[in-house]
């Protein structure tokens, strides 16, 4: 456009100087002489523009514009550029010089190892090069896992923009709790979980024609899980093509567990990236990334900037920090984008880091190690990696699972190192030495199967009928302890016999579904509340992100939480938040009201999609829903007969668990951790700083033996009152004086 004006400009200086003065006669009368060789129209237009030019100037301007405008302009609609641009783009991507072998291959193979730097097409192109190349006749689908949530959405809707559709019709995504599919759909993006799950309504698969296992070195439990079975069809299944898709790392171990499968490899663009390192270990990474950023903002020049931190409430600090500091400094900077990506952000926030950064302003996407593999941003040249990720652990002495936060291993930090490098040369600062990267780190990242609990997976495995768990096909092997462990597990909580058989399957199909929520039927039938659990399983698989807590009103937030406490504990308290906002909800100010009350209005909204979908599940397993009324012993029994191996006592020193003795401590967002109740369970272990335990619920020592006379002794729930510490009533009385 700038180019348009400054041309238009130009020809208006002409034109004023030829037709100033006498010059003007002299071309008019030029013109008229011309007669003969000119066409009239010329001529006839010559005059009309001195016509013009003499008597009403703007509207002589207006023509000369709109002249050139056309000249140079519109052949095309804004959608159909879009389009073209698009197109472009497929066309301008590594994998796409590659499309005729990768297909050939394919038709070759019937099991292919597809190996490609992050970011050169292998999630969005293949697919629709299987498309193209006819493997969706006859109404066959093709299916591509992604390890993340995220990953399957965003992924997804690209691709349906891509090929011009509607998201949910020819191309969709299935991820726990939300399918955005229907009939037509033929590629369809999902979770490595749902499509295990996928496995129990149909066990050879029969409607795919395709499976790629995507991000397949992310080496998550399910993607390893789906190795076996996979393996296992392909054998009875020959039609059926497996692609096993990676970045460039270790692709060797799957074409061997693949009986040698062959790897195709896609080469990569990858520019050169400087890496930098700190001289000495950084005391709060959060605050450096935070320095880092605005360093990075005003000394070099342009380029968007990545950072990897390792979760939602980091992320949220990090974004806030940044956001004070430029508006501290104003207008001496220029501007610069904040915006953050993690697996519970809303789709519409997600889909805004993909835009591109307006020219003049600089975009800093801060992620967890989502944007390692998964997601691809373009425009990124500088990464800031602190080094760390969270991870699960599991300790299968004490059968503990818990979330912490550790080192990265060296394979992550050369993927993050990576991003930077796609579009152009870019820098890597790491905010650790380089003593650290070599000695503190490990090569490479545990596969998740060996460091979790397996008690879904053993559930999952036995509803599919496999019940030698010690021989099935597993890349690598989980820990013999741990399987042990989990098959006692679920024959304490009733899902096995002592056979190791599953009892009930009805019941266990919903555990599965449900994974985090073991909803026994003791849960329902004898205490009957499951109402009232499923409104609890809902707000809980929202995780921990029901309140909101805005730095610059802290006080008035943890007010509005305190008017949910109810007594009993975190659980009863989230099932009080649902209940409330139902009954505002019926006015019709809901939105208003979780502003009001420091509630995650979106998270709301999520619980009650998770609720409607729990509820549809109750409904075709046939079983009828019953109420307590809120009552909250029912339910609080109901917790700890799904739950019962979570317990806490309080002891001398402070909480520790009843079976293997180990130190934990109460939440501080958690509404009992003023209370001390002597007797706990809590839903799940964090460790951060300490080892935490989020959302508990005051229990009774002796519901313990009613629920799981199997699993406890009633020497060690000795001590048993449920009253309170003394401690607590002394503060109390201190208080009142
Ligand atoms: O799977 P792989 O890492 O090989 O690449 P991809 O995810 O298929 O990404 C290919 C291209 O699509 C990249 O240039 C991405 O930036 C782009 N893409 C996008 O613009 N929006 C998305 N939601 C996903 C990918
Ligand atoms: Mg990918």
């Amino acid at each position: 456009r700038e180019e348009r004006e400054r041309r238009i400009k130009e020809e208006q200086e002409k034109y004023q100087l030829i037709l100033e003065e006498e010059e003007m006669i002299n071309f008019v009368s030029t013109a008229i002489t011309m007669k003969g060789t000119l066409s009239e129209n010329t001529v006839r237009y010559c005059v009309f523009i001195i016509f013009l030019y003499v008597f009403h100037t703007e509207c002589y301007n207006n023509l000369v514009s709109s002249y050139f405008l056309q000249e140079s302009e519109p052949q095309l609609s804004q959608a159909e550029k879009q389009k073209q641009s698009i197109q472009e783009v497929r066309r301008s991507l590594p994998i796409f010089p590659y499309r005729e072998d990768l297909l050939a291959a394919i038709r070759e193979h019937q099991i292919l190892v597809i190996e490609g730097e992050t970011g050169s097409g292998k999630t969005t192109q293949i697919p629709q090069y299987l498309l193209e190349d006819g493997y969706t006749e006859g109404g066959m689908k093709i299916g591509c896992t992604q390890p993340r949530r995220v990953a399957a959405m965003s992924v997804a809707a690209r691709v349906a923009q891509e090929m011009s559709v509607k998201l949910g019709n020819e191309v969709g995504y299935s991820i726990r709790f939300e399918d955005c599919t229907s009939e037509r759909t033929i590629l369809k993006y999902m979770t490595d979980g749902m499509l295990l799950r996928e496995f129990l309504t149909e066990p050879d698969l029969a409607s795919y024609s395709v499976i790629i296992i995507d991000e397949a070195h992310e080496r998550t439990l399910h993607t390893d899980i789906l190795f076996g079975l996979i393996k296992d069809i392909a054998r009875f299944r020959p039609d059926l093509k497996v692609l096993v898709a990676s970045a460039t790392l270790d692709t060797e171990r799957f074409s061997c567990f693949f009986d040698d499968a062959p790897v195709f490899r896609i080469p990569g663009r990858r520019f050169p990236v400087d890496i930098y390192y700190t001289k000495a270990p950084e005391a709060d990474y959060l605050e450096a990334c935070v320095v880092s950023v605005l360093q990075i903002h005003v000394t070099q020049p342009a380029g968007d900037v990545l950072v990897f931190l390792t979760g939602q409430e980091e992320i949220e600090a990090c974004c806030e920090l940044l956001q004070e500091r430029c508006r501290r400094l104003g207008s001496k900077i220029s501007e610069l984008l904040v915006l953050p990506i993690y697996a519970n952000l809303p789709s519409d926030m997600q889909a805004k880091i993909f835009n591109p950064t307006p020219p003049g302003a600089r975009k800093v996407v801060v992620a967890t190690n989502i944007a390692e593999t998964s997601l691809t941003i373009d425009g990124i040249i500088y990464v800031i990696d602190p080094g760390f990720c969270k991870q699960k652990s599991y300790n299968a002495r004490t059968g503990m699972e818990s979330l912490i936060v550790t080192p990265c291993s060296r394979a992550s930090a050369n993927q993050r190192a990576g991003r930077a490098g796609r579009v152009a040369a870019g820098k890597c600062f790491r905010l650790y030495t380089a003593w650290a990267f070599k000695h503190e780190m490990e090569e490479t990242t545990v596969p998740e199967i060996q460091r979790t609990n397996l008690g879904n997976v053993v559930l999952l495995l036995k509803s599919l009928g496999i019940n030698d768990l010690i021989h099935f096909d597993f890349m690598d092997p989980p820990p013999h302890e741990t399987l042990v462990l989990a098959l006692e597990q679920l024959y304490a909580l009733g899902a096995l016999n002592h056979l190791g058989e599953l009892t009930k399957l009805k019941w266990n199909f919903c555990y599965l579904l449900i994974t985090d929520y073991p909803l026994s039927d003791v849960v329902t039938v004898i205490y009957k509340c499951s109402e009232e659990i499923l409104t609890i399983a809902a707000m809980l698989s929202v995780n921990n992100s029901i309140f909101y807590r805005p730095k610059d009103k802290v006080v008035h937030a943890d007010n509005a939480r305190m008017n949910f406490v109810v007594p009993g504990g975190d659980h009863i308290v989230l099932l009080n938040v649902y209940t409330q906002r139902l009954a505002f909800k019926v006015n019709g100010y809901s939105t208003q009201w979780c502003f009001e009350n420091f509630i995650q209005f979106r998270s709301m909204k999520r619980a009650r999609d998770v609720r409607d979908q729990l509820e549809g599940l109750m409904d075709r397993i046939e079983v009828e829903l019953c109420s307590c009324n809120g009552e909250s012993v029912p339910i609080r029994k109901a917790v700890t007969a799904g739950y019962f191996y979570n317990t806490a006592r309080l002891s001398k020193g402070g909480y520790k668990t009843v079976k293997h003795q180990q130190t934990v401590y109460v939440h501080p967002n958690s509404s009992l951790f003023e209370e001390q109740p002597r007797w706990m369970i809590y839903h799940e272990l964090v460790f951060t700083t300490k080892e935490f335990m989020r959302q508990v619920i005051e229990i009774e020592s002796g519901w313990l033996l009613e629920v799981a006379p199997h699993y406890y002794k009633n020497k060690e729930l000795e001590d048993s009152s449920s009253k309170k510490m003394p401690r607590k009533q002394g503060k109390a009385r201190e208080e009142l004086g």
